[in-house]
């Protein structure tokens, strides 16, 4: 593997061996020096022109697990207030000598466009561009569903069968993009909730059910509830009245959280609005796998970024 820049890019064995590598990739951390020195020598530049925190110090971990060595941009306190282009900051950071470049970008595309330019020789990580895809958070969201379902006898299976609800902000998520193609791939059943004004048009061409009334979709009890963060960030217009409707419609409140299933998994990318898109008692409760989505997103990425800096595909 060259780059990971899209879920799509992934057949169900590519899928399957990513997660199935960041299984070995966990045991690592379990040790009593939890490193491997298989990327020892090797340089990956985080390039975040968006906030983040779990990313980049996931990333920035993973990659510290296999010795390798990291160096960090964030757009904010960079020449890019300057006016230098993706194009320029990119090749000054490839002029220091790395292997690969994990990319955060505010634009979609962006990490397609980098990798497809010429620009560089490193590979590419897409860490997020836009609302287009995250697939690090995709394989990890995939991975975690996975190890609740099937513990220790996760290794070499899919998603067949399984019921995923996301909630929210659908149109302005990446998540969400990189959840629906990866779970389909998986074999998952995807139904996506979302006031109208928050579901992108294109929604009717996914392979996904989709309607507005979370009440229902709890109902229905899924194997997994994902609440998804509502952009503000990339909202210039006001797609609904008021946050406390918000709430009120589309919240995992206490009283949803009282009525589901108890073997129902609750999810959420990070950061969390709690309150609005999640009450405390859910996100704290033990059907909630949030902090393990963090966990396990370590293991992810060092999969993916010795796949991508090893040129392996095992
Ligand atoms: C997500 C992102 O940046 O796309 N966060 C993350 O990477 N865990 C989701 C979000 O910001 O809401």
């Amino acid at each position: 593997m060259k780059h990971l820049l899209s879920v799509r890019d992934l057949d169900r064995a590519a899928a399957i061996g990513i997660l199935d590598l960041a299984e070995d990739m966990a045991d690592v951390a379990t040790r009593a020096v939890p490193k491997l020195p298989a990327l020892r020598g090797r340089t990956v530049a985080n390039v975040f022109f968006e906030d983040s925190t779990r990313t980049r110090l996931s990333f920035e971990a993973a990659a510290k697990r296999l010795s390798a060595d990291v160096i960090t941009f964030s757009a904010k306190g960079s020449s890019v207030s300057k006016g230098e282009s993706l194009k320029d900051t990119a090749q000054t950071i490839a002029a220091m000598g790395v292997d690969a470049v994990v990319l955060r970008h505010g634009a979609s595309g962006a990490a397609r466009v980098l990798a497809d330019s010429g620009w560089i020789d490193a590979a590419v990580v897409n860490a997020g561009d836009g609302t287009h895809e995250h697939p690090t958070q995709g394989l990890l969201d995939a991975y975690t569903m996975r190890k609740r379902l099937h513990g220790e006898g996760s290794r070499g299976r899919d998603l067949e069968g399984v019921r995923v609800t996301i909630v929210g902000d659908i149109l302005h998520s990446r998540v969400a993009r990189s959840n629906v193609w990866l779970l389909q791939t998986l074999g998952a059943g995807v139904h996506l909730v979302a006031p109208q004004t928050l579901l992108p048009g294109g929604a009717a061409e996914w392979p996904v059910t989709t309607s507005s009334d979370l009440d229902a979709a709890i109902a229905a009890a899924p194997d997994v509830l994902m609440m998804l963060r509502i952009q503000s960030e990339r909202m210039h217009a006001a797609f609904f009245p008021h946050e406390r409707e918000y709430a009120r419609q589309w919240g995992l409140s206490d009283a949803r959280f009282a009525r589901l299933g108890a073997d129902t998994m609750i999810m959420h990318p990070g950061p969390m609005n709690r309150g609005l898109e999640i009450s405390a008692a859910a996100a704290d409760s033990k059907a909630s796998v949030i902090l393990d989505q963090v966990t396990n997103g370590v293991s992810i990425r060092m999969a993916v970024l010795y796949l991508v800096l090893s040129g392996g595909q095992e």
